[in-house]
C-alpha cells in the first residue's frame, strides 16, 4: 500500500479543483486501488444545493469508470482545521465496493483513523436482495 504522505499530497493537489462557489468548504479524496493507483475526486457542487457530489463519491465514481472496484484505503482532506469524517452518504457509496476500507483522515498534523465498519457498522448491503 501507498504511504500516507503520498496519498494525502495526491487528495491535496485535487482539493484544489473543488468546485466549492456555495460553500466555500473544499474537500481533497485520495483512493488506493487493490492494484495500487490513485484515484482522486473532489467535491462538486450545484446551484441545486442538492446535486453536490462529495470528494469521495466522485473518487469513487471516476475509479469505478476507469475499471476499479476494490479499495484499501481513503485519505480525506479538506479546509476544516480538524479531520472530517465522510458524510453519511459517502460511507454508504464507499461500503458498496469497500467493506474493508481504511478511511484516514487529515488536518495539519492530526491524522484520524477509521475502517467503514466502523463508520457504517450494519450497513445495508446487496445481500439483502437477494
Ligand atoms: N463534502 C464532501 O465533499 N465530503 C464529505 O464527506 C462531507 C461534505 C462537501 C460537500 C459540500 O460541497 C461541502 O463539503 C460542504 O458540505
Amino acid at each position: 500500500m501507498e504511504p500516507l504522505t503520498t496519498l494525502r499530497a495526491a487528495a491535496e493537489a485535487v482539493m484544489e479543483r473543488a468546485y466549492a462557489p456555495y460553500s466555500g468548504f473544499r474537500v481533497g479524496a485520495a483512493l488506493e486501488t487493490d492494484e495500487g493507483d490513485i484515484v482522486v475526486g473532489c467535491n462538486v457542487e450545484n446551484a441545486s444545493y442538492g446535486l453536490t457530489i462529495c470528494a469521495e463519491r466522485t473518487a469513487i465514481a471516476t475509479a469505478v469508470a476507469a475499471g476499479s472496484r476494490r479499495f484499501t484505503q481513503l485519505v480525506l482532506v479538506s479546509d476544516a482545521a480538524e479531520p472530517v469524517a465522510p458524510c453519511g452518504a459517502c460511507r454508504q457509496v464507499l461500503a458498496e465496493f469497500a467493506p474493508e476500507l481504511r478511511i484516514l483522515s487529515c488536518a495539519g498534523s492530526e491524522t484520524k483513523e477509521w475502517t467503514i465498519r466502523d463508520l457504517l457498522p450494519d450497513a445495508f448491503t446487496g445481500d439483502a436482495l437477494t
